[in-house]
């Protein structure tokens, strides 16, 4: 039996400590928050697990195998240094933390401490997103030119840190696991109307090598909550909305036909449609399931046999280098920023 302490019962923590709780591989022992009212409603749902405001208590307990971190981002780096020091191996929410160079050194600390170290990148455990990862692999879509990816919801609405943080952190571990790179450069605008310097909107463009482009529309200030992605290739497109728990995925057999062998003035409709294919469009079917239980019963399995996980340190640290150049860019007015 595995035993786990979730640090951090805000909105996300619940799902964590019910999944670890449902889980008969693992047993939560303990649930740490500074807010007393998060413990009390911990206390009454789950009863037999220990409370504390103090991460340290918890930690002690030689009991514990595992600690789970889901507190603000900003705390991120001292939360699972502490936990990783104590011994204990850390699945810690996304992004990891808010400095690549603190996401570097609490890699080389699990390593040396020889710890599993995984981020909650929660839909690279998403069936469809491992479909479509299978799609661009096996030359489905041919060539991939570009990803829209469209990330909105009216709230929750973050003090820490800004909406790319929070809500393109997703897009960009997800495209990087799709094209199994990290971006070169980064180019963002973005609005902070909300709280000064932190952005409620961040539209950025990630670069990635062979001119793939990632274009991300990120915002907590937006009257529709979308998740909307499209993928388009030189053979195939295709769109993922996560919001659609049957039909999330639709592959478009649609293909522009080899542009030289169209006329090179085109004057007719006829001669229009003549240059593009329009297929069927398929709709794949993808097996129901959550996700964060798959992220939850991948990290158990890492402890059990040690294996790097599919979202360890070193996917959370690229996607904090991502996420820095894209702030870079902010603060330079769209400046295009080279990702190291
Ligand atoms: N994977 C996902 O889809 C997903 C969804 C939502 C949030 N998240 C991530 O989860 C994390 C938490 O987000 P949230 O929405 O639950 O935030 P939240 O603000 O609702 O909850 C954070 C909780 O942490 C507690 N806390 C803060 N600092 C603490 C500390 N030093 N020690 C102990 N407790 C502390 C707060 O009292 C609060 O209850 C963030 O990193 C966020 O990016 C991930």
């Amino acid at each position: 039996m595995i035993g786990v302490a979730v640090v951090g019962a805000g909105h996300w923590g619940p799902n964590l400590i019910r999944n670890f709780h449902d889980d008969p591989r693992s047993e939560v022992l303990w649930v740490i928050d500074r807010d007393a009212a998060r413990l009390e409603e911990v206390r009454t749902r789950f009863p037999t697990v220990r409370v504390s405001k103090e991460p340290a208590e918890a930690f002690r307990d030689g009991r514990v195998d595992a600690v789970v971190v889901s507190t603000p981002t900003v705390t991120h780096y001292e939360i699972v240094k502490a936990a990783l020091a104590s011994g204990k191996h850390v699945l810690v929410e996304k992004p990891i933390a808010t400095d690549a160079r603190h996401a570097q050194e609490l890699c080389e600390r699990a390593l040396a401490a020889q710890r599993v170290l995984m981020v909650g990148h929660v839909f690279l455990y998403n069936v469809a997103v491992q479909q479509v990862k299978r799609y661009i692999d096996t030359g489905e879509l041919g060539r991939v030119y570009y990803a829209s990816m469209v990330r909105t919801n009216l709230g929750p609405i973050r003090v820490d840190v800004n909406a790319a943080w929070d809500l393109a952190s997703h897009d960009i571990a997800i495209v990087n696991y799709w094209l199994g790179t990290e971006p070169v450069s980064a180019t963002a605008y973005g609005g902070a109307w909300l709280n000064p310097g932190i952005e409620d909107a961040v539209f950025a463009t990630l670069r990635y090598p062979d001119g793939v482009l990632a274009h991300l529309h990120a915002s907590w200030l937006h009257p529709r909550k979308t998740r909307d992605v499209t993928v388009v290739g030189d053979r195939r497109m295709l769109t993922f909305d996560d919001l659609s728990l049957t039909e999330p995925l639709r592959i478009f057999d649609k293909q522009v036909t080899d542009v030289r062998t169209t006329p090179a003035f085109i004057d007719t409709f006829a001669s229009f449609r003549a240059s593009v294919r329009d297929g069927d469009i398929i709709i794949p079917k993808i097996p129901p399931g959550e996700p964060l239980k798959a992220e939850c019963d991948h990290f158990l399995e890492c402890i059990g046999s040690g294996a790097q996980p599919r979202t360890g340190g070193q996917e959370g640290l690229a996607v904090v280098r991502a996420l820095e150049a894209i702030q870079r860019s902010l603060r330079q007015g769209g400046r295009e920023e080279k990702i190291a």
